[in-house]
């Protein structure tokens, strides 16, 4: 190799390491300080299963009072959190895919929870819960989970219509989940599948691709 050839290959060197580390390199996500780290969760809900079945309902009144940070935490890692190695959740997925998303909206504003890391990521300081359905005990729950299909996450080869019919499956086992977990601690709650679509996508600047399926208000019961 002539001299001239070695010192042009030096000095592209760093250039093609540069282009390599942009190639390769993951997508770099901040942390936002309006992140919320969830208390962990607690080891037992303090109420067996046939117990937690027996008192599963529908309700429709809430207290002014705000969820704990402990209850948010329970409920949240019994609807869809990691229950084992490589990130299985709480709740049954095609292909074991998450493609179903909890988004959380609370008085402060929209939180996407992040099931690996048992975290809440800050979506916006909206506080949107008025706005989520036309039922007056959604919006005076002290926390709604908004649920939202990512289909995008399952195979291409899975036609839209069966992506959703799936979606629609597993957020049913994340409903039930959340109303187990809450008739153990003693909160209300209530699958609601009346929802003002455009103003969740809206409030949420959710892509075409994204589907809002239901919203679960959760909140102290009112005796
Ligand atoms: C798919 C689905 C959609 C629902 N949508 C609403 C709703 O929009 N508003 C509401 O107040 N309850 C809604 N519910 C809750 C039911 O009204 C409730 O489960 C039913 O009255 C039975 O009461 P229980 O849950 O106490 O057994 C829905 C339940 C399901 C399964």
């Amino acid at each position: 190799m002539k001299k001239e050839e070695i010192l042009v290959k030096k000095k592209c060197l760093p250039l093609l390491l540069l282009v390599a580390l942009i190639a390769f390199s993951q997508p770099v996500v901040m942390a936002d300080q309006r992140d919320i780290t969830l208390p962990r969760r607690p080891s037992t809900i303090g109420m067996d299963l046939f117990s937690a079945l027996e008192n599963r309902k529908t309700t429709r009144e809430y207290t002014a009072a705000r969820l704990t940070p402990q209850d948010l935490s329970a409920v949240l890692w019994a609807a869809n959190g990691v229950n084992r190695p490589y990130e299985y959740r709480t709740a049954p997925s095609a292909f074991g895919n998450s493609y179903v998303d909890i988004y959380v909206a609370a008085d402060e504003g929209i939180y996407l929870y992040d099931a690996s890391k048992h975290r809440l990521k800050f979506v916006t300081a909206t506080n949107a819960k008025s706005l989520l359905s036309g039922q007056r005990h959604v919006a005076a729950a002290s926390h709604v989970l908004i649920l939202v299909a990512d289909t995008e996450k399952l195979p291409v080869m899975i036609t839209e219509e069966t992506r959703l019919r799936w979606a629609h499956a597993t957020a049913g086992a994340v409903a039930q989940n959340v109303y187990l977990a809450c008739a153990a601690r003693r909160i209300g709650t209530c699958l609601v599948g009346g929802i003002i679509e455009q103003e969740i996508r809206a409030t949420l600047g959710l892509p075409d691709k994204a589907t809002p399926l239901y919203v679960i208000p959760l909140g102290y019961e009112k005796k």
